[in-house]
C-alpha cells in the first residue's frame, strides 16, 4: 500500500507548513529554492533528452522515454521538487512571480507522484490506448465488390482503415469498420481509459491542484472552457451552413435510409467527408474537382528534406529571427533512420528545455514542407525564451498556433509565387476556392470534435458525469455541437470515441488542437492586418515583415512568466481572448458560396434530434 501512504505524507507536510511560524521562516528562502529547482529541472530533462537522442533506436521520444531505466530516478527527483515546492505556504508569499513559480513547481511531479508502481502501470495504460489504433485485429470487409488485389489479412485502424475511409464510397463498408473497431476494442479501451481518468484524479489530489487545472495544464484559467464554448457559438451559424450542404450531398449520394435530410449526419459518413477533404471522390468533387488543384507535390519535388528545413528557416529569418545555432545543426538535428512504415512520418521534437532536439523524417511532399514550418516554430520559440527559468519555460502551448499562422502564410499562392516554387502555375479564383473549400472542410469539421473530446474529458474528470453514462453523454454532445449521430443504435455500455480521441491523451492533445487551430487563424489575421493586406485574407503572405517578427518575439520571450491574456496581447493587441471571428473572416468566400448554394437548393439549415437510440 505504497501510494496512499505517500499521499498521507504529502498532506501532513502541507498541514504542518500551514503553521504560521514555520511558514514565516520559509518565505525568505523561496527565491533561492525556485532558482535551484529550475537548474535541477533543466538538468534532469536535458539528461533524458540526451540519452534518448543518442539512442540508435528509431523510436520516438515518448516511447524511449517510457523505457528508460533512468526515468525512475529522474521521476523521484521531480517528485521531490514537487514536494519541496508544496512546503511553501503560498498565502504568505507576496511576490507574485515567486508565488507563480512555486505553483508551477508544485506540479512538475505530474503523474510521477502516483508512486513508482502505479505510475508504471499508467504508462502501460497509455501505451495500450495508443495500440488500439495500430493493432492489426480487424477482419476485412467482405461485403464489398471483389477486388483482385485484396488480401484477407487483418487490418489496423491506422493506417489501413483510415485509408479505406479516404477512398471508399460504400456506406455499408464504412459502417462495418466503424462498428467492428469499436466492438473489438470495447473492453480494452474502457479498462485502460478509466484507469487513466482515475490516475489523473488521484495525482491532482496528491498535488493539491483542482483536477481540471491539472488536466488543462498550461491554460490554468477557470474561464477556459467557457472561452472554448464561446468559440463554438461564434462559428455555429457558419458551421450549420456547411453541415447542411454536406448532409444534402450525402443524402443524394446514399439516400434517405442512410442519411436523414433533417437530422444529424451519421458518424461514419461524417468521418468519410473529413478523410476525403483532399481526395478526388469527396462530396465537393462535382463543384471543385481535385484535378484542378495545383500540383502541390511537384512544387517541392526538387527538394530533399534538408532543403525543406532551409526553406522554412528562411521564412523565420525573413521575419527577423536569428538563425538556429550552428551547434544545433551539428549535434541536435538528425534525420530519422527510416521513414515510418506507412508513410506519414512525423518529426520527433524535444523542446521542454532550451536545449532542443529534432529528428526529422526524410519524406518530401508538400504537406511535409508545410509541417516543417510548424516544427521550426517550436524550435524558434524555445530559442526566444531560452533565458527563462524552467518554471516559466512552458508557453501555454502557443508554439502551436504560431506554427499554424506561419503555415497559413507559407501555403498561400502568393508566397509560393514569391519564393519561386509555383513559377509556371496560374492560380485562378476558382482554384483558390478549391483550396479554401478543402481546408475549410478539414478545419471546420474538426473543431467541434476537438471541443466535444475536451468536454468529455473534463466532465469525467470533474465528476460532472458518471462513467456509466459516458456513451450517452458523448452522443448528446456530438448531436448538440457537431450535428453528428451514430450510424446505428448503440449500447449505453459501449464507448464510441474515435481512435484519435486517445492519441497523446497525456498531453491533452484535443484541447491543444482546438487552441492551435482557433488561435492560429487569429494570429494570422492579426499579422495580415499589420501588413495592411488587401484582397482575400486567405491569400495573405506576411513573409519578410520584421514588425511581425518583433511582436512574435516579444510574446515568445515571455514564456509563461505573465498571465495568458497578457502574453497573447503582444500579438493580438486588444481583446486577447479566444474567438471564432478570424476563422470566419478567413473562410468568408466559402461561407458566401455555401449560403447561396443552400438557399438555391432550399435545404433545411440545422438538425433535429437523432432517431438513433443509445440503449
Ligand atoms: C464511387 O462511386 C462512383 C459513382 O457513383 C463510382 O464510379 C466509383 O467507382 C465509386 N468508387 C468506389 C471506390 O467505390
Ligand atoms: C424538425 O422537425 C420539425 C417538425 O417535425 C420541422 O418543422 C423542422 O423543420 C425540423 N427541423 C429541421 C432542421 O429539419
Ligand atoms: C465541476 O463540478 C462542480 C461541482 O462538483 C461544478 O460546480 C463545476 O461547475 C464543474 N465544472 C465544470 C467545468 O464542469
Ligand atoms: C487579463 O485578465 C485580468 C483578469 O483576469 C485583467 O485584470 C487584465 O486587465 C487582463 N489583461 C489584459 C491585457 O487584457
Amino acid at each position: 500500500m505504497r501510494r496512499p501512504l505517500f499521499s498521507i505524507v504529502i498532506f501532513s507536510v502541507i498541514a504542518w507548513i500551514n503553521d504560521v511560524n514555520a511558514a514565516a521562516t520559509k518565505q525568505s528562502d523561496a527565491s533561492k529554492f525556485i532558482s535551484d529547482a529550475s537548474t535541477r529541472y533543466y538538468k534532469l530533462y536535458n539528461k533524458i533528452a540526451e540519452e534518448t537522442y543518442s539512442s540508435a533506436d528509431d523510436e520516438d521520444f515518448d516511447t524511449i522515454f517510457s523505457k528508460l531505466t533512468t526515468v525512475k530516478r529522474i521521476a523521484a527527483e521531480l517528485v521531490t521538487i514537487s514536494e519541496e515546492a508544496s512546503d511553501y505556504d503560498l498565502e504568505n508569499i507576496r511576490d507574485m512571480q515567486v508565488k507563480t513559480a512555486l505553483r508551477n513547481l508544485r506540479r512538475v511531479g505530474e503523474l510521477f507522484v502516483l508512486g513508482e508502481d502505479y505510475f508504471s502501470s499508467v504508462l502501460i495504460n497509455f501505451a495500450a490506448l495508443k495500440e488500439l489504433s495500430t493493432d492489426k485485429d480487424i477482419e476485412p470487409y467482405l461485403g464489398g465488390a471483389y477486388m483482385p488485389d485484396q488480401d484477407d489479412s487483418s487490418l489496423a485502424y491506422y493506417p489501413d482503415i483510415q485509408k479505406i475511409f479516404q477512398r471508399s464510397n460504400d456506406s455499408d463498408e464504412l459502417k462495418y469498420y466503424w462498428e467492428t473497431w469499436r466492438e473489438k476494442n470495447l473492453v480494452w479501451s474502457s479498462v485502460n481509459f478509466y484507469t487513466i481518468i482515475e490516475a489523473f484524479q488521484k495525482a491532482a489530489k496528491i498535488l493539491d491542484i483542482p483536477v481540471l487545472e491539472f488536466w488543462f495544464r498550461c491554460y490554468n484559467n477557470k474561464e477556459f472552457l467557457r472561452e472554448m464554448e464561446r468559440v463554438m457559438e461564434d462559428i455555429k451559424p457558419a458551421y450549420k451552413e456547411l453541415h447542411a450542404f454536406i448532409r444534402k450531398e450525402l443524402h443524394e449520394k446514399y439516400g434517405g435510409s442512410v442519411v436523414n435530410p433533417r437530422g444529424p449526419i451519421p458518424d461514419h459518413l461524417f468521418q468519410q467527408v473529413r478523410e476525403q477533404a483532399w481526395q478526388a471522390n469527396s462530396v465537393i468533387e462535382p463543384y471543385f474537382p481535385k484535378a484542378n488543384l495545383p500540383p502541390y507535390d511537384s512544387f517541392v519535388a526538387h527538394y530533399d528534406a534538408k532543403d525543406m528545413i532551409n526553406a522554412a528557416e528562411n521564412f523565420y529569418q525573413s521575419l527577423g529571427f536569428d538563425g538556429l545555432d550552428k551547434e544545433f545543426y551539428e549535434k541536435q538535428l538528425k534525420e530519422q533512420d527510416q521513414s515510418a512504415e506507412n508513410g506519414d512520418c512525423r518529426a520527433d521534437i524535444f523542446d521542454l528545455t532550451p536545449h532542443v532536439y529534432m529528428k526529422y523524417c526524410k519524406k518530401v511532399e508538400f504537406r511535409k514542407f508545410l509541417q516543417v514550418h510548424g516544427y521550426l516554430g517550436r524550435l524558434h520559440y524555445a530559442k526566444e525564451k531560452q533565458n527563462l527559468p524552467s518554471y516559466f519555460f512552458n508557453s501555454y502551448d502557443l508554439e502551436y498556433p504560431v506554427g499554424e499562422a506561419i503555415i497559413l502564410s507559407a501555403s498561400t499562392p502568393k508566397h509560393l509565387q514569391a519564393i519561386g516554387l509555383s513559377k509556371n502555375f496560374e492560380f485562378s479564383d476558382q482554384i483558390l476556392m478549391n483550396r479554401l473549400f478543402r481546408m475549410g472542410i478539414h478545419t471546420m469539421l474538426n473543431i467541434p470534435l476537438y471541443f466535444v473530446h475536451t468536454k468529455v474529458m473534463t466532465d469525467l474528470l470533474n465528476g460532472t458525469v458518471e462513467i456509466e453514462r459516458i456513451n450517452k453523454h458523448y452522443w448528446e454532445l456530438m448531436v448538440k455541437y457537431a450535428g453528428v449521430e451514430p450510424p446505428s443504435d448503440r449500447p449505453e455500455s459501449a464507448i464510441d470515441f474515435p481512435y484519435n480521441f486517445y492519441l497523446d491523451m497525456e498531453e491533452n492533445h484535443q484541447t491543444k488542437k482546438f487552441v492551435s487551430e482557433v488561435l492560429g487563424y487569429h494570429f494570422y489575421r492579426s499579422f495580415c492586418e499589420e501588413t495592411h493586406h488587401k484582397g482575400y485574407l486567405h491569400n495573405c503572405d506576411f513573409y519578410g515583415n520584421m514588425e511581425i517578427g518583433n511582436s512574435l518575439k516579444s510574446m515568445m520571450s515571455l514564456g509563461s512568466s505573465k498571465p495568458w491574456n497578457e502574453t497573447l496581447v503582444r500579438v493580438l493587441g486588444t481583446n486577447p481572448s479566444l474567438s471564432g471571428d478570424a476563422l470566419l473572416a478567413y473562410y468568408t468566400p466559402m461561407l458566401d458560396w455555401l449560403k447561396a448554394k443552400n438557399r438555391e437548393s432550399k435545404v433545411k439549415i440545422g438538425w433535429n434530434s437523432s432517431q438513433k437510440k443509445i440503449l
